[in-house]
C-alpha cells in the first residue's frame, strides 16, 4: 500500500538541518510552511533543535509511531537509516538521495529494497525530489513551497523537470492533487501510483512524465484497470534521447514505437510536450464527456475561426453542419455568418456571445462548443468571462480560446479559476476538446481490452 505517502499521520525528515543550503532543511521547511497538520520530526545526528522543533538522533528515538520517513543523507548511510526506520515500524520511506543505480550502484539500491521487504515498508525512489499531496497540505519536496490544489496528479521520472513543473503549474494556474517524484523506481512503481490515483477521490486525471517503464506488462495492466484519463509525456523519442534517458535513471528506454502502440492499446493519451499534456489535462479534469461528434465554433473573428477549423480538421474532428445552425442568426448582426464557424462578427458584445452560447447549449445536436474571442473595444474580455461563467451550464463540453492583451490574460485566468478551461490560442482550445474525444475513444479501448483479457 502506498497510501502512507499521501496520508501520513506523522513525518520524519532524516538529514533535516538548520543550514538553509541543505536539501534536508528545505524539505522540512516546505512541510512546515505549506501547512501539513500531522506530526513532524526532524532527525539529525548532532542537532537537538531544528526550525523550532525538537530533533531526534534516529527515527527509532521518536517516541510515537512514524508513518512516513523522508531521507536526505548521503547514499552510503541510507541503508543504516532504513534499518533503523524499519525496526521502528514505519510504513513508507521516500529516499531523496542520489548515488544508486543511476551511477552504477545497483548493489546499493538492491540493499535498500531488501531492507524495505524485510520490514514491510514501501520505498519511493531513490533519487527523487519528494512527494506532495495537496488535499493533505503535504509538501515533502525540495521544490517550491506552494502547490496549487486541483484535480491533476503528476508523476515525474525526472527530478529537475518535476521541480520546474511545480513552479510552472503554479504560474499557469493549473491545480494539482499531487506531485510524485519516482526517480529510480526501486520499489514503488508507476503501477502502484496508478492504482492509488485510480481510487483517489481528489484526482480526476493522471499526467506522467516518463523516460522508461520497468515492467511493461504490469504497467499496461495497471492502465487497463484505471478508470481515469492517463496522459503520458514519454521522453526519449529519438535514439540519442533514449540513450540519455537510460543514463539518467538507469533504466532502459525501449523502442518508441513499442511505447506508442502499447499506450494506444490501453487508452493512454500521449502528449506531444509538457505544455500539451496540461492543455489536455485541464480539459479532462473539468469537462463532461461529449455526447457526440458535432462541434460548434462561436467566434467574433473570422481569422481565429479559420485557424480553429484547420486545427480541428488536422486532429480528425469535424465541425457540425446541420440545419439548426440557423438558430444562431438571432445572436448576430445581419452580416454575421451562422455557418460553422459561427461568426458573430467583430461587433459582438458579451450579450451576443451569451445568446450564442445559450443556443449551442440548448440544441441537442450540438455536442461540444469552442468559444473563441479576439480582444476588441466593444467586448471587454473580463466582462465576457463573467458572462460565460454565469451562462455555462456544464452539461456539454465548453472550451474557450482568447487572443489579446493583459485584460484577456486576466479573463483567461478567471475562467480557469471557475473551472472553464480557457487558453490563449485557438489551437490549444481545439487540442483541449480533442483530448475529450481521445479519452472517449481510449476509455472504450480500455474496457474492450480489459474484457478480452478477463474472458
Ligand atoms: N542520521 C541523521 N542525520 C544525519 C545522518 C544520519 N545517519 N547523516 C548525516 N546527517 C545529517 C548531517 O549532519 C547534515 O546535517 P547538518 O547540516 O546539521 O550537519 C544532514 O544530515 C545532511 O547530511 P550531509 O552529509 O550534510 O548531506 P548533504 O545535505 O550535503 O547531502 C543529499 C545529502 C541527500 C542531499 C545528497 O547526498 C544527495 O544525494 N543529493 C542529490 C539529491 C538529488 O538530487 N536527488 C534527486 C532529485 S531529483
Amino acid at each position: 500500500m502506498v497510501r502512507a505517502f499521501f496520508y501520513p499521520e506523522s513525518v520524519a525528515v532524516v538529514g533535516a538541518s538548520s543550514n538553509p543550503q541543505k536539501i534536508g532543511y528545505q524539505i522540512l521547511k516546505n512541510i512546515l510552511d505549506y501547512g501539513y497538520r500531522g506530526k513532524v520530526f526532524p532527525v539529525n545526528i548532532h542537532e537537538d533543535e531544528i526550525l523550532g522543533l525538537h530533533a531526534y538522533r534516529r527515527v527509532s528515538d521518536i517516541p510515537v509511531p512514524v508513518d512516513l520517513v523522508v531521507v536526505a543523507v548521503p547514499a552510503a548511510v541510507v541503508p543504516e537509516v532504513l534499518e533503523d526506520a524499519g525496526k521502528k515500524g514505519v510504513k513508507a520511506v521516500a529516499v531523496i538521495s542520489s548515488g544508486f543505480k543511476e551511477v552504477g550502484r545497483a548493489d546499493l539500491e538492491e540493499r535498500l529494497v531488501e531492507i524495505a521487504r524485510k520490514y514491510g515498508f514501501r520505498l519511493l525512489g531513490p533519487n527523487i525530489f519528494g512527494v506532495a499531496y495537496t488535499p493533505n497540505r503535504l509538501n515533502a519536496t525540495f521544490g517550491p513551497r506552494d502547490v496549487r490544489p486541483g484535480k491533476i496528479a503528476l508523476i515525474s521520472q525526472s527530478g529537475a523537470l518535476g521541480i520546474a513543473l511545480m513552479g510552472w503549474t503554479q504560474t499557469e494556474e493549473i491545480g494539482l492533487s499531487s506531485i510524485v517524484s519516482v526517480g529510480n523506481k526501486a520499489d514503488v512503481s508507476d503501477e502502484d501510483l496508478l492504482d492509488f490515483f485510480a481510487t483517489d477521490d481528489n484526482t480526476r486525471v493522471i499526467v506522467e512524465y516518463m523516460e522508461a517503464v520497468k515492467d511493461g506488462r504490469a504497467f499496461m495492466d495497471a492502465a487497463r484497470r484505471n478508470p481515469k484519463p492517463i496522459i503520458v509525456i514519454k521522453a526519449g523519442r529519438s535514439k540519442r534521447g533514449a540513450q540519455a534517458a537510460s543514463s539518467h535513471t538507469g533504466s532502459l528506454a525501449g523502442s518508441d514505437l513499442v511505447y506508442s502502440g502499447a499506450f494506444k492499446q490501453v487508452g493512454i493519451i500521449r502528449a506531444e510536450s509538457v505544455r500539451d499534456a496540461f492543455v489536455m489535462a485541464r480539459a479532462l479534469a473539468e469537462l463532461p464527456e461529449p455526447a457526440g461528434d458535432n462541434i460548434v465554433i462561436i467566434t467574433n473573428g473570422g481569422g481565429i475561426g479559420v485557424l480553429a477549423t484547420d486545427a480541428f480538421e488536422a486532429r480528425g474532428l469535424d465541425l457540425y453542419s446541420g440545419p439548426d445552425l440557423v438558430a444562431f442568426k438571432k445572436a448576430m448582426p445581419d452580416f454575421g455568418s451562422f455557418k460553422n464557424p459561427v461568426d458573430i462578427t467583430g461587433m459582438a458584445d458579451p450579450v451576443m456571445y451569451m445568446d450564442a452560447l445559450r443556443i449551442a447549449q440548448e440544441h441537442e445536436n450540438m455536442h461540444a462548443i469552442a468559444l473563441l474571442y479576439c480582444e476588441t473595444a466593444v467586448c471587454d474580455p473580463e466582462e465576457l468571462a463573467e458572462g460565460i461563467i454565469r451562462t455555462y451550464n456544464h452539461k456539454k463540453p465548453l472550451v474557450v480560446g482568447m487572443v489579446g492583451g493583459e485584460k484577456t490574460e486576466r479573463a483567461i485566468a478567471r475562467l480557469n479559476e471557475a473551472g472553464i478551461p480557457a487558453y490563449d490560442s485557438p489551437e490549444d482550445a481545439v487540442r483541449a476538446l480533442h483530448a475529450l474525444y481521445l479519452w472517449k475513444e481510449g476509455k472504450k479501448k480500455r474496457q474492450m481490452s480489459g474484457s478480452m483479457r478477463s474472458s
